[in-house]
């Protein structure tokens, strides 16, 4: 091939300007995106993690959890989130933007977290039992006893114990990591609204209908 080099450079650069445009762009453009701020509340939206919903979230994503749980509410006419109660609306990629790598989940095998602390506080889950959960797991979901430890009960129970058999002499606690991920699940929650999270719905058919007879009408009339 006579001209070889040239056309290496010509693929190589062809890819790399591809690259830089789908990937590259878009990662600058969605991580630009600045906070919403809510002249009601007074606040901005999305808020930072703290330091321990942070550490939560690190927890989070280091068990894997996102193998079987999402955190991203789709919209009506991409599939029935709304319906089955895993938020108010959709997930928008505002509601992301402190978090690098967000565990946003591919597959559910048990249901999306994305509200999970407005849901947790609906069915009446507290911490404890939200401890418990993790500590006995749920059906279809496994245990995470690794994350507590059994401590001498020196005379008195602490008030963390969890209520459950321990040999004797001995209390179950959870660990510094049970509790950030306690605390994390508990802040989960995508309840502010957006402007572009409520995107206009088409209007009825009969409604454009009626606009267009109107329109027609007062052209007529000219
Ligand atoms: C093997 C899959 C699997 C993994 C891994 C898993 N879960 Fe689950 N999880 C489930 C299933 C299934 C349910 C639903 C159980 C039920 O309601 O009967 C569930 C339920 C839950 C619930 C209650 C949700 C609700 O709306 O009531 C929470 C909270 C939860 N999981 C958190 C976690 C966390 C945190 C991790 C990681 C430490 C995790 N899960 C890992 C499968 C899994």
């Amino acid at each position: 091939m006579k001209n070889g080099p040239l056309f290496f450079v010509g693929i190589f650069g062809a890819l790399a300007l591809s690259w830089a445009g789908v990937v590259m762009g878009s990662s600058k453009q969605l991580t630009s995106l600045p906070q919403h701020f809510d002249s009601l509340e007074g606040q901005h939206f999305p808020q930072k993690l703290n330091g321990i919903v942070a550490q939560g979230l690190d927890t989070y994503k280091s068990l894997g959890c996102a193998s079987c749980h999402t955190q991203q509410v789709r919209r009506p006419g991409f599939g029935n989130d709304l319906v089955r109660g895993f938020g108010e609306r959709q997930s928008v990629a505002r509601d992301y933007l402190f978090q690098s790598n967000p565990p946003i989940g591919q597959l559910r095998r048990g249901p999306d977290l994305a509200n999970y602390a407005v849901r947790a506080a609906k069915d009446g889950v507290d911490r404890s039992k939200l401890l418990l959960h993790l500590y006995t797991g749920i059906e279809g979901m496994p245990s995470y006893a690794f994350l507590f430890e059994e401590r001498k009960n020196e005379g008195h129970a602490l008030p963390q114990a969890l209520p459950v058999k321990s040999p004797a002499g001995t209390q179950v606690v959870p660990t510094p990591r049970a509790e950030a991920l306690v605390t994390y699940l508990l802040n989960l929650r995508q309840d502010y609204v957006y402007p572009e999270a409520t995107p206009a719905e088409p209007a009825p058919a009969a409604a454009t209908a009626a606009v267009a007879t109107a329109e027609t009408a007062a052209q007529a009339k000219k």
